[in-house]
């Protein structure tokens, strides 16, 4: 009789709402359709080094496709980062390999964001079969068109700037919303556009402040009541400031405009993720659970043209996928008369 081959899931890096989607996606599958073996690791890497685990069942993955956050929990434990406790102490790659053969893995799936791709390159690279999953509200990850997480983000952050109109009105007020994204800007871009601002700050875009108190300046001129400016966490400013900080000061100090600021911080990962993203990690899931049944390995499954790929660990890890300068959305955007703060 053939052997059960025995799999373990984990989540790394910053939690994101879709990803108990995305391990019921690959779980289920697994159990179901190729009647494997699952396990599930606490904590991203540390679990692996600590042989911190639990067995998942379909009794486990039932009723944790709405939640948010992970079942499995999550660290941002780079295990390559340093290669030794010790001289004499095994390095934590070293511990993981050994801990891979102890548990009789076939493939560790790895749920997370570029660090998490990298990390599973490496792993890969030392011979262990592993497979990644592309996670985060920043939809940074190289070679996917999108990653779970982000569409439950952007409906978080559009609803909050939605709010924000409102209010702005009333005071007259110029509002500056800050999102997160890291160094990329396509959750303020999305939002941005989504929720009406009219001037969009990314890192990808380098701004002026000139420009941007005198495009604030001409909206008021005009007669607009107030003005809502969507700045990226990631953008250009003193290390010691927060972005919509720094901008809010900026036009506070130099102009008459009266500005505050609103940082939507870690509301964006939290709670329940929407149906696209429920409807992505569960596409993405089963998708890894085919690849682990077919013994492809070293890959990371993707989406591209909505179509599920499977795209090499190695082209994906050390690589960030940011706004283009030349994406026409950008110039749609301009044509409607927003600002990205640059001429
Ligand atoms: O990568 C996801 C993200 O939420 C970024 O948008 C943000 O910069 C970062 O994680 C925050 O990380 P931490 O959870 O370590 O504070």
């Amino acid at each position: 009789m053939k052997r059960k081959k025995k799999i373990a899931l984990l989540t790394a890096g910053g939690d994101c709402p879709g990803l108990n989607a995305a391990l019921r996606g690959v779980g289920k599958a697994a159990i179901l359709e190729y009647g494997m073996e699952v396990i599930g690791i606490r904590d991203g890497f540390s679990g692996l080094i600590n042989m911190d685990f639990l067995q998942l069942n379909e009794e486990k993955l039932s009723g944790i496709l709405t939640k948010g956050g992970t079942i499995l929990g999550t660290s941002r434990e780079k295990p390559f980062k340093e290669s030794k406790y010790h001289d004499f102490i095994k390095s934590k790659p070293e511990i993981i390999q050994e801990n891979y053969d102890k548990l009789g893995l076939d493939c560790i799936v790895c749920l997370g964001g570029n660090g998490t791709q990298k990390t599973a390159d490496k792993l890969s690279a030392l011979g262990l079969n592993v497979i990644g999953l592309p996670k985060t509200i920043d939809n940074d990850v190289w070679a996917t068109d999108l990653s779970f997480g982000f569409d439950s983000a952007l409906n978080i952050a559009t609803e909050a700037i939605d709010r924000i109109h409102t209010t702005a009105n009333s005071h007259r007020r110029i509002m500056v919303v800050e999102i997160m994204g890291h160094n990329a800007g396509w959750l303020t871009l999305y939002s941005g556009i989504a929720g009406g601002g009219d001037l969009i700050l990314i890192p990808e875009i380098p701004y002026n402040e000139k420009t941007i108190i005198s495009y604030l300046e001409d909206r008021a001129e005009k007669g607009k009541p107030y003005s809502i400016v969507v700045v990226a966490e990631g953008i250009k400013k003193p290390e010691n400031k927060k972005a919509a900080t720094y901008i809010a000061e900026l036009i506070n100090k130099t102009s008459d405009l009266e500005a505050r600021e609103t940082i939507l911080g870690y509301i964006q990962r939290g709670g329940s993720p929407s149906p696209a993203d429920r409807v992505l990690a569960t596409r993405l899931g089963a998708a890894a659970a085919e690849s682990i049944s077919d013994g492809h390995f070293g890959i990371m499954v993707a989406i591209q043209n909505n179509n599920t790929v499977r795209v090499p660990l190695k082209d994906v890890a050390g690589k960030l996928k940011t706004v283009p300068s030349d994406m026409l959305l950008l110039e749609r955007a301009r044509q409607i008369g927003t600002s990205f703060g640059d001429c």
